[in-house]
């Protein structure tokens, strides 16, 4: 068995297995949560709008200041060997630009030197198929967007994972944690939908606007669904007809309870099916692919 099975990582110009991958102990993007990154995933051997998640990267690392000697064609070919030397055929796919490491007894970032890292792993879900999601709408705030831009991809992800924790004390999977107005904001590695009498809304305050939110939107539309994105309150959340979740880690997700309480009966909505059908044919669509060379 290869050693590169469990996933492959690229560190310093060089692929190696996962397990072997490590990183400077002084590198700011541990230190200080002083990085950004991106996750894109493949499924059947061929990426789901690489292109997309490109254009989020770049443009998070221009919003943070930060760089990587990499165009875009070689990124493509960075993540693509690291699948094709994992030999996945399902993988997630992570790709990070940390600050790096400031010249010695510096605590100037302009001195940094910036690293890029990348990896493959076998696919993560937040949900597998044909499970669904039970949260909690926790009063946690989400860091606010005048604090951490959301829409640039981070690791401040404290807020979420302590909304995860409140969520096991009672007995739940997972948390949605709300914006500076009390309104739903987005859940760990996930956004949220609510549909009430055929229409679709997401919160567009302190959320990434997710690649899967954007093709949730677009198959939406598509279908001749109305949707907004725009305020969703928890009351709302909770008395909404079908509950979702979206995200590159599992695609379309129904959410089957809220608080204890369940929605659409519990089961998964007829919406939420057709979108998630749709979602995953796109995956066919040689529009949205970038196929692995293994
Ligand atoms: C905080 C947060 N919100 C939403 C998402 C969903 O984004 P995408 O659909 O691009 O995976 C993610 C993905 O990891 C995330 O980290």
């Amino acid at each position: 068995m290869s050693s590169f099975v469990q996933g492959s990582a690229f560190i310093d110009e060089a692929y190696v297995p996962i397990a072997e991958a490590k990183i400077s102990l002084l590198d700011w993007g541990f230190l200080h949560s002083d990085a950004t990154y991106d996750v894109a995933h493949v499924r059947n051997g061929k990426f789901f709008r690489l292109h997309d998640h490109l254009d989020r990267f770049y443009a998070s690392m221009q919003a943070l200041h930060l760089s990587i000697p990499y165009s875009r064609e070689e990124l493509c070919s960075i993540l693509s060997h690291c699948v094709s030397q994992s030999g996945l055929r399902h993988a997630y796919v992570e790709m990070i630009t940390t600050r790096g490491l400031p010249e010695p007894g510096s605590r100037d970032p302009r001195t940094c030197t910036n690293r890029f890292y990348a990896f493959a792993i076998p696919f993560v879900w937040i949900a597998k198929p044909g499970a669904s999601l039970e949260v909690i709408i926790s009063e946690r705030q989400r860091i606010p967007s005048q604090s951490v831009d959301p829409t640039v991809k981070n690791y401040h992800w404290l807020d979420l994972v302590m909304g995860q924790f409140e969520a096991y004390d009672k007995n739940c999977e997972s948390a949605v944690v709300v914006n500076q107005d009390g309104n739903i904001a987005e859940g760990p590695g996930f956004n949220v939908f609510a549909i009430k009498d055929g229409m679709l809304t997401t919160p567009d305050e302190g959320v990434l606007l997710g690649i899967t939110r954007k093709t949730t939107l677009e198959i939406a539309t598509e279908l001749g669904y109305k949707v907004v994105e725009g305020k969703l309150s928890p009351q709302a959340a909770r008395a909404a007809d079908e509950l979702f979740a979206t995200s590159t880690a599992g695609g379309i997700m129904p959410i089957s309870k809220v608080d204890g309480k369940p929605i659409a009966g519990g089961q998964v909505g007829p919406i939420t099916q057709q979108l998630q059908e749709r979602y995953w044919a796109l995956h066919k669509d040689a529009r949205y692919t970038y196929s692995v060379n293994y």
